[in-house]
Formats: C-alpha cells, sequence, structure tokens
C-alpha cells in the first residue's frame, strides 16, 4: 500500500510540472470579466493593503496554497519549501491528502510543517470517499492533532478515483458522513473538488450540514483526468479518459453559483494564473483564492522560488486594486467595478 501512494504522489507530481495535465477546450472563464479602470483613484498605493480573515482568523494576504502533496519523498521538501515561504508571507498553507500519514508512520514527517509555519493556518486534506473506505473520525482528528492543522478540507473527486487504477469509487452515502465530521472534529470542516467544481445545489447541500467553506477548485486549469489518463496503464480507461479533457464546471461560474447559494466563505480555485485572476475573483466575492500547479515547479526548487513567485501575485493584486481604486480586500469584495460578459 505504502509503496504505491509513494509512487502515485511522486507520478502526480511529475506529470503536474508538464502542460499535458491541462484540461483541453475549457478554460477557468476569468476571461469573460472585466474590469473597469478607475483613472482616479484617489489613493495612495502605499496605503493599500491585503490584510484580511481566513475563516476567522486575521491573515496578511488572500491567497492560499492549494492542498498538493506529501508522501512522496520529494513531497517532504515541497511542502517544507511550500510552509516556509507562506509563513514568510502570510498565506494559508493546505496540505495534499494526508490519508498517507495515517496509514503509514514513514509519511508522517512530510505532513509535519507547524514547525517551519508556526503562525499561518494550515489545512489538512482528505479525500471524502475514504469514508467509505475506514476512515473515521478519530482518524481525522489524529490527523488535525498530527498535523496542528486549523482545518480540515475535503475533497471530492469522483472522475479522478474512477479513472486512477484501483481508485476508491463507492460515493455512496457520504453527506452523513461528511455531517457526522463536523458534529465532532475539533476544527472547521471545508469541502472542496480538484478542480472540476461545485455546483451550488452541492455547496448548499454541504453547508446545511454544517460545512464551513467551500473551495470550488473548478475547471481551467489541473485537469484530474488528464492526469490519471497519462499515468494509466489501463487501454480502456485511458480512452475514455480522453473523453474527460474539456470536463468540469468553469471556476467562474462555480464561483458565482456557490457565492449565491450559501453564506459561508467560498473560496476560489481551479486554473488561477495570478494576481489579476485574483482581483476578479475577490471582485465576486471570493474569501481566498487558491494556487496548485501554478506554484508547483517553484516548490520543486526552494522556498526563495516560492517566495518570488508569491510576492508577484500579491504586487499583481495590489497593482489591480490601485488600478480600481480599493485599498482594502474589503472594498474589494463590494466593488462595482467588475463586469462579466
Ligand atoms: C501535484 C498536485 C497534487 C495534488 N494533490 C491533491 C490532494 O492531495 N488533495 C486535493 O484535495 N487536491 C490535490 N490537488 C488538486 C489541487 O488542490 C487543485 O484543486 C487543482 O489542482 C486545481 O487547481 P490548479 O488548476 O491551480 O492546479 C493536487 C494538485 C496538484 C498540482
Amino acid at each position: 500500500m505504502s509503496e504505491s501512494i509513494q509512487k502515485r504522489k511522486a507520478e502526480h507530481i511529475k506529470w503536474c510540472l508538464t502542460d499535458d495535465v491541462l484540461g483541453e477546450g475549457v478554460t477557468n472563464g476569468f476571461e469573460r470579466i472585466r474590469v473597469i479602470h478607475n483613472a482616479l483613484p484617489e489613493i495612495n498605493f502605499e496605503d493599500i493593503s491585503l490584510q484580511t480573515n481566513f475563516l476567522d482568523i486575521p491573515i496578511a494576504t488572500p491567497f492560499l496554497i492549494s492542498s498538493m502533496t506529501g508522501g512522496a519523498a520529494l513531497a517532504g521538501s515541497i511542502n517544507e519549501h511550500l510552509a516556509r515561504a507562506a509563513e514568510a508571507r502570510g498565506w494559508v498553507f493546505a496540505l495534499g491528502s494526508t490519508r498517507a500519514l495515517i496509514e503509514d508512520e514513514a509519511f508522517r514527517q512530510s505532513f509535519k510543517v507547524r514547525s517551519f509555519a508556526p503562525t499561518i493556518p494550515i489545512v489538512a486534506n482528505l479525500g471524502a470517499v475514504q469514508f467509505n473506505y475506514g476512515f473515521t473520525t478519530d482518524m481525522c482528528q489524529t490527523i488535525v492533532d498530527e498535523t496542528e492543522a486549523t482545518a480540515l478540507v475535503l475533497h471530492l473527486n469522483s472522475i479522478q478515483e474512477l479513472i486512477q487504477s484501483s481508485g476508491d469509487t463507492n460515493f455512496e452515502q457520504l453527506l452523513p458522513k461528511i455531517e457526522q465530521l463536523v458534529d465532532k472534529l475539533g476544527v472547521p470542516v471545508g469541502v472542496k473538488e480538484v478542480g472540476f467544481g461545485i455546483d451550488a445545489h452541492t455547496a448548499k447541500r454541504l453547508t446545511d450540514v454544517g460545512v464551513s467553506f467551500i473551495d470550488v477548485a473548478g475547471a481551467g486549469g489541473t485537469s484530474w483526468s488528464q492526469v490519471e489518463k497519462l499515468r494509466s496503464n489501463d487501454r480502456l480507461k485511458k480512452q475514455a479518459a480522453e473523453a474527460f479533457k474539456g470536463w468540469g464546471i468553469p471556476t467562474l461560474e462555480s464561483l458565482r453559483a456557490v457565492k449565491d447559494a450559501v453564506d459561508v466563505p467560498v473560496f476560489s480555485s481551479g486554473g488561477m494564473r495570478d494576481g489579476i485572476d485574483a482581483l476578479k475573483a475577490i471582485g465576486l466575492g471570493a474569501s481566498q483564492v487558491g494556487y496548485a500547479k501554478t506554484i508547483l515547479k517553484e516548490a520543486t526548487e526552494s522556498a526563495e522560488a516560492v517566495n518570488e513567485a508569491m510576492a508577484v501575485r500579491e504586487l499583481e493584486l495590489k497593482m489591480g486594486m490601485f488600478g480600481l481604486g480599493h485599498t482594502t480586500i474589503q472594498q474589494l469584495q463590494q466593488t462595482d467595478r467588475i463586469i462579466v460578459n
């Protein structure tokens, strides 16, 4: 078991460093958004602040490193680089699936990033489907305790599991199990997809049972049917996966629908490229903006490389806020300078 998790995680990293994993015929939808430039902003650039909250915790920026990895040898160093940079800049850091932490002691260390990131919110991650394969609330509490996480996010990845070899495909009766977890776990529980988006109805069902935040993780960036197609040795699945290259709810569509449907914080992720995508997402009411693939290469290099990539996104967002005439994230969330075509 442990060897296959190790191999799978290493292959995910390898393939996600290429552009072959991008969906085809689907975009994040953000090219449909125009912002109305403000020629007379009447603000001092120096006064612009990215300070905001993650859930109710104050944090220096509205940015999030989306769940990526843990469990493979390389993942340990990737997580250290990400954690150190996130701490330095005030980004939320979401770990990759922490399932391996329970299933094999040897992997525990790769998830223990609190020493590199003592103050920022850390989010642990687990596939919700694992509740149909032996995972319990107690195991989730162990994950939270071991990682010293601020919150836990459950991922919904039905299509990925289906294409993945020996994936877990029984998604029956997960909502009551999510409800049970929400009631018992000592930290807030959120839900995300992995790149195919969440619709309004699903988001509402999740928040009705007490889920604290929704990360839409929409289409337009990494496509997990493409990733698993590339990894698969199963001829039939490989061919069938090809038909899913344009699958998923574009991030823009998912963000708007979910934002309208629920009252909890909604995060925008899935194909987020730069600080201008963040500007647009926050302008549509997103609380946090998450990046996975577009920060992975730097994560394999060093904390300094990640830090620089983060600094560029922050600068882009601040420049965009200057262009609109807003000095705070709260003002940007209420802007009337966003048009969706
Ligand atoms: C290398 C890699 C590993 C990932 N592993 C996980 C994971 O363990 N759990 C999870 O919820 N999402 C995982 N994801 C999905 C991302 O969190 C994100 O939802 C998805 O990649 C879409 O965002 P992007 O277009 O910015 O890459 C992973 C993404 C990448 C690139």
